[in-house]
């Protein structure tokens, strides 16, 4: 089985999406050809997209920005959507997307889009898996088959199976198993020792573009 793996981050050295591809890599058993979404929007041949189509899976994992793709994967899936119409090989799509924010169901709207992009580009859409505090994730090892990560492991596992069965499904949502309060305290934290090490801490509650009378 061919699977192309699309890292969707603009972060190339090291994403929670290139980890992700590495945990699903691992539970699928198949090498993956990953590829980085901002790398190939500098390569300007129309040959790449085409070796992009050529496999039996198209995987394509990135992180939500914005309540969207990031622009670099986004340049990459219209580049793909031309690309498809002359190809001879179909992909299976399968999507996953990891967000910052703690609801896992913030993804929901990206996947959708996902499923449209297979579906304008006449490619079999597969299904999506949305993960929620991402950035929880990033803090673990390696292992993520115990403790915390192991929802996430097992939803990857999932996907696994389906991707070697050519199923599809309804999207799925998962998220490490760690409570809210906990997740909220550790990111202001972070913002905050970002701030300071940046020299902005004293102006972190500045609103420049807060209109006057509103401020009032
Ligand atoms: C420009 C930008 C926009 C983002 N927008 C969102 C967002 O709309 N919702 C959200 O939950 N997280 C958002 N995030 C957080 C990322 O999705 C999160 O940090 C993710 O874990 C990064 O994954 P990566 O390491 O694979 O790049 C945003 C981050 C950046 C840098």
């Amino acid at each position: 089985m061919k699977i192309t793996a699309i890292n969707g981050s603009p972060n190339i050295k090291d994403s929670l999406s290139g980890r992700i591809i590495g945990q699903i890599e691992k539970l699928l058993g198949v090498k993956t050809e990953a590829r980085h979404a901002i790398k190939l929007i500098n390569s300007t041949a129309k040959e790449d997209a085409f070796a992009l189509l050529d496999a039996d899976v198209l995987l394509i994992v990135f992180p939500l920005y914005v309540d969207s793709f990031p622009m670099p994967l986004i340049e990459v899936l219209t580049r793909l959507k031309e690309a498809a119409k002359g190809a001879a090989s179909k992909p299976r799509v399968y999507a996953i997307v990891n967000c910052g924010l703690y609801e896992q169901e913030q993804t929901a709207l990206v996947l959708n889009m996902a499923r449209h992009f297979a579906e304008e580009s006449g490619l079999p859409w597969g299904y999506g898996l949305g993960i929620g505090h991402g950035g929880m994730l990033s803090s673990f090892g390696d292992d993520w088959s115990k403790g915390p990560a192991s929802v996430v492991y097992k939803a990857l596992s999932e996907m696994a199976g389906a991707i070697h069965g050519g199923s599809s499904g309804p999207d799925v949502f998962a998220a490490p198993a760690f409570p809210r309060f906990l997740y909220n305290l550790a990111a202001n934290w972070g913002f905050r020792s970002m701030a300071k090490k940046n020299g902005v801490l004293k102006t972190i509650r500045a609103r420049p573009y807060a209109r006057k009378e509103a401020a009032k």
